[in-house]
């Protein structure tokens, strides 16, 4: 139980995030954002801004920035004023820098634009008849497929063999990452070239990105940024205040800061597009499902960059002779959609959940009972088995441990609630992107362990410690970690909830290297342990009964420190398992009898996420999904009106939970570490707390109240009767 290392930094203020960099001789840009949602800028007069006090430039699509849209992992990265075509409300379109952020606000106000407008299309309803097939996604797999038992001619005939059928259509809202730290960058240039503080998911991306659209090479980009304000995938591309700053900043020849006021965070970043899904689910009398389908639509943005994957993880929930799964998108005239923690699998597991628990009521059948008769051993249509497995007794312990047996079919009262309990599923695939770690050890008998990856918030500082210290064999004081510094070996994205396990295989390579190094130069000539082989054991080496820490063996050789490289990827154990981490989601809900308000009142997940290397920052990352869920399913929901506009795109609009709506939640491992994933044995949980917890909701709201509703949020007026 290690406290994050970075946590005294950040609650006195001492932690500096991009923003809080000032540089002597900085500018301020303001970023100027469209009013329609569609059409083509004729003109932009910015005569005003020009003459205004303390303006130092202005740019726009008429007078463009140098930058070039780069091609990346993600394919094209948006850069903005590029163009003169507008496709969404709050689309940035220009740039004023000014002396003061101030003198900047004020004159991006009398930016006059004269647009061509033409009719946007918002809403998935509306757009739905023009949906396309969507793209593969991220990893190249289709997201359409189908599975058909031997003897089967279509997925249609065994649903309708089925002798119990449930189908039912269920949507979610747009929604946004809604990170507390909101877009900002500090650009500046010197004779090596780009310096950039600007939050994101891993700093050699972000300096990688930057290189291609500002045609530099890539070791002339340096970004730092050890702070992230929160990210969840939506730092995951550079920032249009990233872009802007340092393309201002090159022609201007002095620092530049952008920084995105909340209401533009809404429409200049990325969120989560809104989903339609249809499932349906055949079942024999007992529960042993034969058909599982799951349709899914998805808003995506005009340039179809995104596409939320809702049914994508379907097909690894539940085992089912057949399955049908399909994803459409719907580009609409909205802001840009890209990952947002547990993309696809999120929205998908409200759907799928809710319907689990509609047949379990078709079936009067315990909810529980129902997911355990349908274990899988391996994803539909991929013949590897899981690794390990233990949603069972995820499931089992977290019944006992949440008096699940006091659960009847109606729910209970207690005075003017009504008060229910749900359960669903949690699954995130466990997955590994290649990193790399620099491990030191110096001669005051320290370490060091760095790589350009990034802490949003994770834990990921605090576990590169944990794991360093574990990897050498030295207590976690004696271990610096550094990360967030685009100058580190390359430590891939903070992303897919694969930090840990990327890094931190990566590490284990390091320090077995750098001990290899270590033993070399002991018995070096000339060496204090001259021809003799030596062990290491505790920081030390020895041979012959005698020992000297590593500290004093560098002093010994003249050696200030001595450091390894070590890289790890994904590999030779995808072709011989399935990978995933497994988890089972509880909660009571108390709807008032008379007001009708849902407040959540108890939570429970129960994990199988492989090894645990740090319970309480493990702890806390899954809270924090568990919350998302909670607010996903009660609170969060963007309301884009047909011109485009957001309604609510602040935070007092755009609903979040406050402590008073959060009860304490419970978490609890059921710990298995997975060596045949990695070395250390740990899978992944910076996304899995999201998934199932609003189908646990609305089930749980269904137990207390009979009212089934296929929609989230899920608000009072749901509720009336
Ligand atoms: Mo995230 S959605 O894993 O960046």
């Amino acid at each position: 139980m290690t406290s994050r290392l970075d946590g005294p930094l950040k609650v006195t203020g001492r932690a500096k995030y991009g923003a809080d960099h000032n540089l002597p001789g900085m500018a301020y840009g303001y970023i100027v954002v469209s009013a329609i949602a569609h059409g083509e800028i004729r003109a932009m007069d910015v005569t005003a801004a020009r003459n205004a006090p303390g303006v130092v430039d202005v740019y726009s699509p008429f007078d463009p920035v140098d930058l070039r849209t780069p091609n990346t992992m993600f394919g094209e990265t948006w850069v903005p004023l590029q163009d003169k075509e507008v496709t969404y409300y709050g689309q940035p379109i220009g740039l004023v820098v000014a002396e003061t952020y101030e003198q900047a606000r004020d004159a991006a106000m009398t930016v006059e634009v004269t647009y061509h407008e033409r009719p946007a299309l918002t809403s998935l309803r509306d757009g739905i008849s023009s949906a396309e097939d969507a793209p593969p996604g991220f990893d190249g797999s289709s997201l359409t497929m189908e599975i058909l038992a031997r003897g089967v001619s279509s997925f249609e005939d065994a649903l309708r063999a089925s002798p119990v059928v449930v189908e039912a259509t269920y949507s979610t809202a747009t929604q946004n990452h809604a990170a507390m730290e909101p877009h900002s960058a500090v650009a500046v240039w010197d004779s090596d070239g780009l310096t950039i503080y600007s939050g994101n998911q891993g700093s050699n991306l972000q300096a990688m990105e930057l290189a291609l659209a500002l045609e530099l090479d890539p070791s002339s980009v340096h970004a730092v940024n050890p702070f992230v304000g929160g990210a969840f995938g939506g730092k995951g591309r550079t920032s249009v205040a990233a872009f802007l700053a340092a393309a201002a900043a090159r022609v201007l020849g002095r620092p530049v800061k952008v920084a995105l006021s909340r209401e533009q965070v809404f429409t200049a970043t990325a969120g989560r597009g809104a989903t339609i899904q249809k499932v349906a689910l055949g079942a024999t009398a007992d529960g042993s499902l034969t058909a599982i389908r799951h349709d899914a639509w998805s808003a995506t943005p005009m340039d179809r960059s995104f596409v939320e994957p809702a049914s994508h993880s379907t097909r690894e929930y539940y085992a089912a002779q057949n399955l049908a799964v399909s994803q459409k998108m719907v580009p609409l005239h909205i802001p840009p959609t890209t990952f947002m923690r547990a993309p696809g699998e999120a929205p998908g597991s409200f759907a799928l959940e809710s319907a689990m628990d509609e047949l379990a009521v078709a079936l009067h059948i315990d909810p529980i009972e129902l997911r355990m008769r349908n274990d899988s051993a391996a994803p539909l249509g991929k013949d590897l088995l899981w690794s390990g497995k233990h949603l069972d007794e995820c499931f089992r312990v977290g019944a006992a441990r949440f008096g699940w047996s006091e659960r009847t079919p109606h729910g209970r009262t207690d005075g003017d609630w009504l008060v229910g309990l749900g359960v669903a599923t949690a699954m995130f695939p466990a997955l590994r992107f290649p990193a790399s770690v620099r491990v030191t050890l110096r001669d005051d008998d320290t370490a060091e362990v760095a790589t350009s990856g990034a802490d949003p918030g994770t834990g990921l500082l605090t576990v590169l410690s944990l794991v360093g210290a574990e990897s050498l064999d030295i207590p976690p004081a004696r271990v610096t970690p550094l990360l967030g510094d685009s100058a580190l070996p390359p430590g891939g994205m903070s992303g897919g909830s694969t930090g840990t396990a990327s890094a931190g295989s990566a590490i284990m390579i390091a320090a077995a290297q750098v001990i290899g190094e270590l033993q070399v130069l002991a018995s070096s000539p000339g060496a204090p342990f001259d021809g003799t082989e030596v062990s290491y054991a505790d920081g030390h080496v020895l041979a012959d009964g005698r020992t000297m820490t590593f500290g004093e063996l560098l002093r010994a050789v003249n050696r200030p420190s001595i450091s390894a490289v070590g890289s790890s990827s994904p590999g030779e154990e995808l072709t011989k398992h399935s990978f995933s981490s497994f988890g089972a989601q509880f909660c009571e809900v108390r709807v008032h009898r008379w007001t009708r308000e849902a407040r959540v009142s108890r939570m429970l997940g129960v994990f199988d996420a492989g090894r645990i290397i740090n319970a309480k920052t493990a702890r806390s990352q899954i809270i924090g999904g568990m919350i998302w869920g909670v607010s996903a399913a009660l609170h969060e929901g963007l309301e884009i009106d047909r011109n485009g506009r957001l309604a609510n795109a602040d935070l007092a609009g755009y609903l979040l939970p406050v402590n008073a709506d959060i009860p304490d939640v419970d978490v609890h491992f059921v710990e298995y570490p997975d060596t045949l994933h990695n070395s250390i044995g740990a899978r992944g949980i910076g996304e899995i707390g999201t998934v199932g917890m609003a189908a646990a909701v609305a089930n749980a709201i269904y137990n207390a109240t009979g009212i089934r509703v296929r929609h989230i949020p899920i608000r009072i007026e749901d509720l009336l009767t």
